[in-house]
């Protein structure tokens, strides 16, 4: 889906983005050129950044000591 109209950006390019890195709007602007004409994508491209990153993050594991 569309998620940047002005600049033809889909939510795939900003998950690609974010698996190659990046963690917030300025590098997903300066890497795609997402929010940089009209804005209003803004939000809806960090909420996307932010819910690729939680799900890349790596779990880790701690035993309990039970
Ligand atoms: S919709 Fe992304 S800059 Fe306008």
């Amino acid at each position: 889906m569309y998620v940047c109209i002005c600049k033809s950006v889909t939510d795939k390019q900003i998950r690609r983005a974010a698996a190659n890195g990046a963690d917030n709007l300025f590098e997903l602007r300066e890497t795609l050129g997402v929010a940089s004409v009209c804005g209003t994508c803004g939000p809806v491209a960090e909420e996307i950044l932010d819910e690729t990153n939680q799900h890349t993050q790596p779990i880790m594991y701690v035993p309990s000591s039970a």
